[in-house]
């Protein structure tokens, strides 16, 4: 059953909260985990369920996971890594797309993997064709079968020249996944250097890895024999924190970010500040604030690191509501992104949507017809409404236009935020947000 919260708006949100490990790292170290001979330790592991997807996927593969002494520390141990049957990994199909990861580290275990039908944010038609050509390129025979992909390999995989056609997050780690046990050289051309790229390079080089990130978005792996356990803290959740500090500027509060740190964030702390936001950096996080008066309208484009994340976007996007004048938007990371905008437009917003490229950033997707780009013209008052999340980012946002509303909403399909947002309920009221999740009232 889908939980739903219901929003009571109109209330700065004040107060303080603390993010844990990136989504988007902890998931890939868990998987790391696989390549190793011995133990792994993961501390800073958020409580969400995407984490709990992967840790479902690894013990169907013989990997035990238990907790460690610290909150949020996880032990994985690959000791008696095994093929697991088609039927069980069948029902995690639809519920993430990490499992495409698994295909290096299992083919270098086993020989083999099988990967279910992927799930993940509907945000774009999201294909895994680059995934697949490298690992082909490496040596895997890929075989598409009605209920997922079977991969193969008749010998050890072998190190390759790889030019990626995008710098895409998940096909870069699926190519260091695979080539750090791979035989030989590998070198990968336009690779996405997210941060939290560089911390799985920073987990695989703790496991003995020998990687190098050049100039130019050039990362070369020499491949090893073996490769042990790591103990790592995950860097901490740069989409949560500036999803918080969103919050804070379109419901006119302040609130205190624990965790979130500056060098991952510069770009989202200069777009804040063009808007009319204030910050706080100091050693533990940074305080985001409404700092009173109006806020001033931008044109803001998405592009992989080090520009403006596609995972800003969304959160972001109820603040320019409350700005003065036209916003414009194109989004050229995923050519589906905006659909959630439809919510806010029924619940008062005014943004119109486009399928032109509203921005210089060379893009995918303005020849391609899709609704990519977006105007926002504000301010605006928004009104309560019925809303059921689309996904978790596009859910955020909904979420925050709900807190910043007049009036009630209920939020329906609010599971969805939970893959990403560690007890946000909870959070929610210690910023004294009146929120009240239906299944479990007395957790706010
Ligand atoms: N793409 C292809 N073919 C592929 C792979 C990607 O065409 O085989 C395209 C995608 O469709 C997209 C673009 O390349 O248009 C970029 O996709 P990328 O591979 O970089 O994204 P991802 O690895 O699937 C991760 C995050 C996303 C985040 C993006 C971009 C995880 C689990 N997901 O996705 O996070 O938006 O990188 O930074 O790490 C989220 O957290 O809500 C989320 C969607």
């Amino acid at each position: 059953m889908s939980s739903t919260l219901t929003v009571t708006g109109g209330a700065p949100l004040k107060g303080s909260v603390a993010v844990r490990g990136a989504k988007n790292f902890v998931t890939k170290a868990m998987v790391a985990s696989l390549l190793g001979e011995t133990t792994s330790r993961l501390r800073n592991v958020p409580d969400i369920s995407d984490v709990a997807v992967v840790r479902g996927l690894l013990e169907l593969h013989g990997v035990r996971v238990s907790e460690g002494a610290e909150d949020g520390e996880l032990v994985l141990d690959p000791a008696d890594v095994e093929v697991a049957a088609v039927a069980d990994i069948d029902a995690h199909a639809g519920s993430s797309r990490i499992p495409v990861l698994f295909c290096g580290p299992l083919v270098h275990r086993l020989g083999e993997a099988f990967i279910p039908d992927l799930g993940g944010c509907r945000i774009g038609d999201r294909p895994i064709n680059y995934h697949l050509d490298v690992l082909r390129q490496f040596g895997a025979v890929v075989d598409k079968r009605p209920s997922g992909i079977a991969l193969s390999a008749p010998r050890r995989l072998r190190g390759t020249r790889i030019s990626l056609p995008y710098p895409s997050v998940g096909t870069t780690e699926q190519v260091l996944l695979t080539a750090v046990r791979a035989e030989g050289v590998t070198e990968l051309r336009n690779a996405a250097v997210e941060p939290e790229v560089l911390d799985l390079i920073a987990v695989l080089q703790k496991m003995g890895s020998i990687i190098s990130v050049d100039t130019d978005r050039v990362i070369r792996i020499e491949g090893v024999d073996s490769l042990t356990g790591y103990e790592h803290r995950a860097l901490p959740d740069r989409i949560e924190a500036a999803s918080w500090g969103a919050a804070a500027l379109a419901t006119g509060g302040d609130v205190y970010v624990e965790g979130a740190r500056q060098p991952d964030m510069m770009t989202f702390l200069n777009t804040f500040r063009k808007i009319g936001g204030a910050f706080d950096v100091d050693d533990s996080g940074i305080r985001f604030m409404h700092p009173g008066g109006p806020l001033r309208s931008i044109a803001l484009e998405t592009d992989v690191h080090p520009g403006f994340m596609t995972d800003w976007q969304q959160p972001l996007v109820v603040a320019l509501t409350q700005a003065q004048g036209l916003s414009i938007l194109h989004e050229t990371v995923y050519e589906n992104r905006l659909g959630f905008t439809d919510a806010l437009v029924r619940m008062g917003a005014t943004i119109q949507v486009y399928r032109e490229c509203l921005g210089s950033t060379p893009c995918r997707f303005g020849a391609q017809d899709f609704r990519h780009s977006a105007v926002v013209s504000g301010p605006t008052r928004l009104q309560g409404a019925d809303i059921t999340v689309p996904d978790l980012r596009g859910g955020f946002s909904q979420l925050i236009a709900a807190l910043a509303a007049d009036g009630t909403s209920r939020v329906h399909g609010i599971d969805l935020i939970d893959r990403g947002y560690e007890h946000f309920a909870e959070k929610l009221a210690a910023l004294g947000a009146q929120a009240v999740r239906d299944e479990e009232p007395a957790r706010v």
